[in-house]
C-alpha cells in the first residue's frame, strides 16, 4: 500500500511516499527556516506564504522520486494539527483537492502522534508494545503509553515551554540563530570537548523530583536570561552556557522518563520529535536504559527523520488507517497528543 503523506504544519513543506508504513519511496522537504533565521523566529504569515509556493512542487517531486503516478497512490495522509493555522490550511486544502480529483481516501493525521512513527521508518527492528514514547518537539513535550497502534494514553507533558522551545529561546538569548537546538548542541559540544571532565550542574532542573511525568522549562529560560543580561559574553562563555542549558534539559528528560520506564515496564522506549536529534540526549538515554532498564529496547529515529517530514505522516496513516470524507477534515491548530487521533 502506497501512501502519499503531506505535512505543512509549521515552516517545513513536506511530501513523501511510504510503502506499507515502513519503506520510504520518496521524502521531499522544502524549508523556510533560513527566512525565519533572519527574523529570529517564525512569523506565521511568512511561513504560510512559503507553504503556498512550495506545496505543489514538493508533492510533484515526491511522486517523481517514488517513480509513481497518482493512480499508484492508495491513500493521502495529511497533518490537520497541531500547528500554525495558515500553514496547516495549505496542506489540508491541497490534500482535499487531490483526494477529490484522484478519487483516493484521505486520512487526517495528528502531527504529534505521527512523530512517533519515525521509529517505524526503514528500521530493521520493529518496536514492540507496550511502548513508552517521549515526543520532544519545538512546541510540545509529551510522554505517552502506547498499548498498541491507535491506543495512546497521555501520562505527562510540559506545564509551560516545550523542550525545543527552551533550546530555541535560550539560543536567542545567546545570540544564536533559529532553530536554536542544533546551534546549542554545536556550541555545547565545543565546550565539552575542551572540558570533558567538568560537571555541568549550573542551571536548575525544574520539578525533577516531583512524582509525576511533567516538565517545566520556562524557569530555565529565566535563569539563562538572568545569567546573560547586561553582559558581553565571549565565545568560551557562550559555549559553557550552551553546555549547561543542554545538560539541564537532557537531565530532566532522561531522569523523569526513566522513572516512567520503571513504573510502566514497557517493551520499547521510543524517542521522537526534533529534539530527539540531539546526540547528548540520545547518548544519555542509551546509557540510562542499558544500566537501569535492560529489558526495554531503546529506539531513536535517524536525525533526519526526527525533525518534521511527511514520511512519518504516511507511516502513521498506514498503521492507524482511518479515512474520512474530505468534507469533514478541518485544521485543528490546538490539537494535543491525547486529543482525537
Ligand atoms: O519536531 P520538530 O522538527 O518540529 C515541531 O514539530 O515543532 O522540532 C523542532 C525543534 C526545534 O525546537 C529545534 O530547535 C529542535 O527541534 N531541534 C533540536 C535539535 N535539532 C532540532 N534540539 C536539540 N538538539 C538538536 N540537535
Ligand atoms: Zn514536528
Amino acid at each position: 500500500m502506497n501512501i502519499l503523506g503531506i505535512e505543512t504544519s509549521c515552516d517545513e513543506t513536506a511530501a513523501a511516499v511510504v510503502k506499507n508504513g515502513t519503506i520510504i519511496l520518496s521524502n521531499v522537504i522544502a524549508t523556510s527556516a533560513e527566512m525565519h533565521a533572519k527574523t529570529g523566529g517564525i512569523i506565521p504569515e511568512n511561513a504560510a506564504r512559503q507553504q503556498i509556493k512550495s506545496v505543489i512542487p514538493v508533492i510533484t517531486s515526491a511522486l517523481e522520486k517514488a517513480k509513481l503516478k497518482s493512480e499508484n497512490i492508495d491513500a493521502i495522509a495529511v497533518t490537520y494539527g497541531p500547528g500554525l493555522i495558515g500553514s496547516l490550511l495549505v496542506g489540508i486544502e491541497t490534500a482535499k483537492t487531490l483526494s477529490l480529483l484522484w478519487n483516493k481516501p484521505i486520512v487526517p493525521v495528528n502531527h504529534l502522534s505521527a512523530h512517533i512513527y519515525a521509529n517505524w521508518l526503514s528500521n530493521k527492528k520493529v518496536p514492540k508494545f507496550p511502548a513508552l514514547a517521549l515526543v520532544v518537539s519545538g512546541g510540545h513535550t509529551d510522554i505517552v503509553l502506547m498499548k498498541n497502534h491507535g491506543k495512546l494514553e497521555w501520562i505527562g507533558g510540559t506545564k509551560d515551554d516545550a523542550a525545543g522551545e527552551a533550546f530555541d529561546k535560550t539560543a536567542r538569548l545567546l545570540g544564536l540563530p533559529y532553530p536554536g537546538g542544533p546551534e546549542i548542541s554545536t556550541e555545547a559540544e565545543k565546550y565539552m570537548t575542551k572540558n570533558p571532565k567538568v560537571k555541568l550542574s549550573f542551571f536548575p532542573r525544574p520539578i525533577i523530583h516531583e512524582k509525576n511525568y511533567d516538565w517545566s522549562f520556562s524557569g530555565l529560560k529565566t535563569a539563562v536570561l538572568n545569567e546573560v543580561k547586561d553582559k558581553t559574553l565571549n565565545e568560551e562563555e557562550k559555549q559553557k552556557i550552551a553546555a549547561e542549558v543542554q545538560e539541564a534539559i537532557v537531565d530532566v528528560l532522561v531522569k523523569k522518563t526513566l522513572r516512567a520506564v520503571r513504573e510502566y515496564k514497557p517493551k520499547s522506549l521510543l524517542l521522537a520529535g526534533g529534539v530527539a536529534a540531539n546526540t547528548r540526549l540520545t547518548e544519555k538515554f542509551k546509557i540510562a536504559i542499558n544500566e537501569h532498564a535492560p529489558n526495554t529496547s531503546f529506539f531513536v529515529p535517524q536525525p533526519k527523520f526526527c525533525t518534521d517530514n511527511a514520511a512519518y505522516i504516511a507511516s502513521f496513516a498506514y498503521f492507524n488507517h482511518s479515512p474520512i470524507a474530505w468534507q469533514k477534515i478541518n485544521a485543528n491548530p490546538q490539537l494535543t497528543i491525547a486529543g482525537q487521533i
